[in-house]
């Protein structure tokens, strides 16, 4: 866990599982910094969170608002970065533009991220970077999260070599059937969907939003881990 007064910053905590994992550091007692996109929406979602939490306008895909919010401030103890583009293609219904946005958001986005960061954290500083299960299992339309989840391993085994000792994990988790996006999709007539594949899962249910916060704090505290990719899936891979 991320001790009290440590300073966590969630990129992509404005939203989707990203919101309850800042939360749930902020109930730590963790100092704590979200950023998303839009000013006035994340400082607002920062007030609903606590009045001491900072809220950032970053947009992934715009370097600009990368350096412009994050390249000064107190040092850092935890990153967390959460964002995907959900970007919907295929091969053969490819679009090029909204290809490269997905990949700027989850690569290259992230890398400059932490570049930008570098000067703010400390030699015992932790990273954790969200993959998800697509990488080894894709599905209909998810070429790109799939190449941008595969991807996201390779930068976080870069940047656990090139960064040490700051350590630098990954979560690649198979679907979260309570987070905001499934729940949705479940009122729209998801359910049976969702529930044929928690009786499929070797664990028998489908990972929780509880169950990705506490693998990343796990990833965050555990200073021999580094240069790993946790996958929280139920072992959904395997089947
Ligand atoms: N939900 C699942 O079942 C599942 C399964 C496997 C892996 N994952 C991984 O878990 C992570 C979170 O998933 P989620 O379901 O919470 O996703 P989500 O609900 O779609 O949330 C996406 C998050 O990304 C941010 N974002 C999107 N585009 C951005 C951009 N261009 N610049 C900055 N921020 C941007 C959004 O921030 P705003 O507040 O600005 O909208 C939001 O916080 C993702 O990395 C995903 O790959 C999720």
């Amino acid at each position: 866990m991320p001790k009290a007064n440590e300073h966590v910053v969630v990129i992509g905590g404005t939203s989707g599982i990203g919101l309850p994992l800042a939360r749930a550091a902020h109930a730590l007692g963790c100092m704590l910094t979200v950023a998303g996109r839009g000013a006035e929406r994340a400082a607002e979602v920062a007030r609903s969170i606590g009045p001491s939490v900072t809220g950032l306008h970053v947009e992934l895909d715009d370097p600009t608002s990368i350096r412009a919010a994050l390249a000064d401030g107190p040092a850092i103890d935890h990153l967390v970065l959460v964002p995907i583009d959900q970007c919907a293609t295929n091969i053969k219904d490819f679009k090029v533009e909204a290809a490269n946005k997905a990949l700027h958001v989850k690569l290259t986005g992230y890398i400059e991220v932490v570049h930008t960061l570098l000067p703010r954290l400390k030699p015992t500083s932790a990273i954790v970077l969200f993959g998800g299960l697509a990488e080894a299992k894709p599905y209909l339309n998810s070429t790109m999260i799939t190449v941008a989840n595969a991807g996201v391993v390779g930068v976080m085994n870069t940047l656990a070599v090139e960064l040490a000792p700051i350590r630098v994990n990954s979560v690649s988790p198979g679907l979260i059937g309570d987070s905001p996006k499934w729940q949705a999709a479940a009122k729209k007539g998801a359910q049976g969907v969702l529930d044929a594949l928690a009786a499929r899962a070797p664990a028998r249910h489908l990972a929780t939003t509880d169950d990705v916060i506490h693998a990343v704090f796990f990833l965050l505290d555990n200073r021999s881990v580094t240069g790993h990719d946790l996958q929280i899936d139920g072992g959904d891979r395997l089947v």
